[in-house]
């Protein structure tokens, strides 16, 4: 049998190129080796958004990104994460062998409670066990995500290793699985891309769209004239140019730093990498985008595949925990 991958995300709506190069490149990739599981985590969404009213359409949104990228409905299990509730079960059980303080200690717990003074909620605290139980409740050994998910993934490992002492092998210990990209900086050039930054770069933009927005890209501050050399080593063009095309990046860095190119010049050169790179995405894009029906079956279907496996292992779980 085939290892199993799984991976979530939250339901952002359309992907930005951090979301493209640091988790989704991957999930297509993997179909070939693995059996594949992907689903649209719009629970853990509930954690840190305060208006509702966008879920579902950012669920179309992204179901319509992850298909044009590649993710093929026949091959992987493609879901919504609350159409499989049995994950809220599961959920429960896990958190009765959680310390709360491992919880408390997770940076992205801490950040999250900075950010949101006003609603440090209950689920927010229990996000990694939520996490664990998307995971374990597929058994997956492989986790595509990008770097920011490894706390995540630790504390996942740490309540399988836990519950296989306590209630006998169970669960195998996920790993993750890391793109050559797994930290996409954002426009400003020191951040990680990110939408609730509004440093990103929607994949869905057209290709007019791109070229703005990258015009928006923060360079070598210390730049100010043409004629003046660049420091690649501190530019964000130079860095997103690299994802898309190395040889390009290291020539348009010799040239920079002998002033023989522009900043404008350079970011339309990356918004063409870009675009080019993207260009049979958008194709396919629009092509499902004429089908809003096709988008609904394929995450109803992925929804009954994932409970079928969901199922047993709820049956599993209780069982070992002495509730059947
Ligand atoms: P999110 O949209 O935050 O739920 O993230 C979905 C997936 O994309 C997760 O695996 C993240 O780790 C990954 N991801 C998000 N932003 C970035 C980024 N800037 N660089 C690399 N990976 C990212
Ligand atoms: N926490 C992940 C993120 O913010 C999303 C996620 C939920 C996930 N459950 C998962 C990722 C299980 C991998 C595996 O992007």
């Amino acid at each position: 049998m085939r290892k199993r991958v799984f991976s979530g995300a939250r339901p952002t709506g359309r992907q930005h190129l951090g979301n493209y190069l640091g988790a989704l490149q991957n999930y297509v990739k993997l179909q070939d080796e693995y059996d594949c599981i992907y689903c649209i985590v719009d629970i853990h969404a509930l954690t840190t958004v305060e208006d509702v009213s966008n879920i579902q359409n950012n669920i179309y949104e992204m179901t319509l990104d992850w298909l044009a990228a590649g993710i093929d409905p026949k091959r992987s299990i493609t879901f919504v994460q609350s159409h499989v509730p049995e994950v809220m079960e599961l959920h429960t059980l896990l958190s009765m062998v959680t310390p709360l303080s491992w919880l408390l200690r997770v940076p992205t717990f801490k950040e999250k409670a900075k950010l949101q003074p006003h609603n440090v909620n209950y689920g927010l605290v229990g996000y990694p066990v939520l996490m664990t139980a998307d995971i374990v409740l597929y058994k997956a050994e492989a986790i595509p995500v990008g770097e920011d998910q490894l706390p995540h993934l630790e504390l996942a490992r740490e309540i399988v290793r836990r519950f296989n002492s306590l209630f006998g092998p169970t669960f195998p210990e996920p790993e993750a699985k890391l793109t050559s990209f797994p930290m996409v900086l954002g426009l400003d050039g020191k951040q990680k891309m990110s939408k609730s930054l509004d440093n990103h770069i929607e994949i869905a933009l057209s290709p007019e769209e791109t070229v703005k927005r990258v015009r928006t890209a923060v360079t070598d501050p210390a730049r100010q004239y043409r004629t003046d050399p660049g420091n690649p080593g501190i530019c964000n063009i130079h860095f997103l140019h690299g994802y898309f095309n190395q040889t390009e990046q290291q020539r348009y860095a010799m040239m920079c730093r002998k002033a023989e190119v522009g900043c404008v010049e350079h970011k339309n050169v990356l918004a063409d990498e870009i675009n080019k790179a993207l260009a049979p995405f958008h194709e396919r894009r629009a092509a499902l985008a004429t089908n809003p029906q096709y988008v609904k079956d394929v995450l109803a279907d992925g929804a009954q595949r994932a409970q079928v496996v969901a199922r047993e292992t709820l049956v599993e779980v209780k069982k070992k925990m002495g509730l059947l």
